[in-house]
């Protein structure tokens, strides 16, 4: 599997991480490799091995200046494509440093975000393309979360939806990315959803149906785009968001989480809640991105709200409550142990389908899907349907990204 992810654009840091030229570097860890991530003197962006190549000193103590980074130890030399360009030791005139060259892989900004491709350059795909990070800037949020959990077990409540009804339902009426919708009235009064889940060309289309008036049937869409992308249907007309799941190594992870609308600017309400920590999103151990509420506290459990119904679980947020049941399953869940029921008919696909893909890249080399950026262009989407018509063939408009096109939302 990790291989595979090296298939992909993955996301690797804010944008704002590294916020000028010759700004300190960053220690990166992906897919269980430590890089450092650098911008130069003319703002070129690096992503390289932490380690100096003459005795391994961790570059994160580099000097960053005229353009490259220099290791605090002997002041070997390096630029952002990792080729040593000076070891000042040698004699004037060696060509020593020609010679060295530490692992690198790019590193590109789209919509605020610094992307990386991990694979060998010869199988590079297209950028990416998914529409939360190519909407006009000021469209669009995005955060992240360290995680203590292997990243599938953190996907798999990206793409679960019957959770919401009871794990987020204190917050459905008052958090200000999800209060007001009507569809919140499907999600309170049906706890029983029929989903039904169909592949889709880069990974699934999850359906969950809850009963709406009428006899209709009121639709929540998610997206699971291989491997590691999900959408969450929207509400209202709020912004839309989901997550990335990016492994750091097999018991941690990145929670990306976006926040976008399509066809309009987030506004300043918008992005004070995302500051705030509301909806998907949260607030931080000062200078990190670890959550303030983390397992050291407890989550900041609070049993009186439980109790009083205010919050289901106690922990407050709805980030936080995902990321808090997410890493209470310890650093890799145990399956052999689990009972899975028809609600999680999305977690028994997504599995299937990943474990096809690694089997046919690993074995035959097949690109595995969602590395086409045509498979990016999705959107989740929320509707109500006559209770004969297939959400996949009803709702086919609505589940591909338009530019300029609201979201299909109730
Ligand atoms: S270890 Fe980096 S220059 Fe010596
Ligand atoms: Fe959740």
């Amino acid at each position: 599997m990790g291989q595979m992810f090296r298939s992909y654009w993955i996301p690797a840091l804010l944008a704002e991480e590294l916020p000028e030229n010759d700004c300190p570097p960053v220690r990166v860890k992906l897919l269980s490799e430590r890089l450092v991530a650098f911008r130069d003197t003319d703002g070129q962006y690096g992503l390289i091995d932490e380690f100096c190549a003459h005795r391994g000193v961790s570059l994160w103590f580099g000097r960053n200046e005229q353009c490259g980074l220099r290791c605090s130890y002997h002041g070997w030399k390096f630029d952002v494509t990792g080729q040593c360009v000076d070891v000042p030791s040698e004699p004037d005139g060696s060509t020593y440093s020609s010679g060295v060259r530490l692992t690198s892989y790019p590193l590109i900004e789209r919509g605020g975000i610094l992307w990386t491709h991990m694979g060998s350059p010869e199988t590079r795909p297209p950028l990416p393309e998914w529409e939360f990070a190519t909407v006009p800037r000021e469209h669009s949020i995005t955060t992240k979360r360290f995680q203590e959990c292997n990243w599938l077990q953190a996907l798999e409540g990206g793409i679960d939806s019957s959770h919401v009804s009871f794990l987020h339902r204190g917050d459905l009426s008052n958090d200000p990315f999800f209060k007001g919708a009507k569809g919140n009235q499907y999600n309170l009064n049906d706890l029983r959803p029929v989903f039904e889940v169909v592949e889709s060309p880069g990974g699934l289309y999850i359906g969950a149906r809850r009963n709406a008036e009428n006899g209709n049937y009121y639709w929540r869409i998610t997206q699971w785009v291989m491997p590691n992308f999900t959408m969450i249907p929207p509400r209202g007309g709020h912004s839309v968001h989901g997550h990335f799941w990016v492994p750091i190594d097999d018991e941690h992870c990145w929670a990306w989480s976006y926040e976008y609308h399509p066809t309009r600017p987030l506004n300043a309400a918008e992005v004070a809640a995302v500051r705030a920590g509301k909806g998907i999103h949260i607030t931080y151990e000062p200078g990190t991105f670890r959550s303030a509420a983390n397992k050291d506290n407890d989550y900041k459990m609070d049993r009186a709200a439980q109790k009083a119904g205010k919050t289901y679980s106690g922990v407050e947020g709805i980030g936080m409550q995902d990321a808090a049941v997410q890493e209470s399953m310890g650093p890799v869940v145990d399956r052999t142990k689990e009972r899975l029921v028809s609600t999680d008919v999305g977690i028994i696909m997504a599995r299937g389908r990943l474990l096809l893909a690694v089997k046919a890249f690993s074995e035959k080399g097949i690109v595995p899907p969602g590395v086409n950026p045509e498979h990016q262009r999705v959107r989740s989407a929320a509707v109500i349907l006559p209770p004969d018509q297939p959400f996949k063939v009803a709702a086919a408009g609505a589940l591909i990204a338009h530019p300029a096109v609201a979201p299909a939302s109730i």
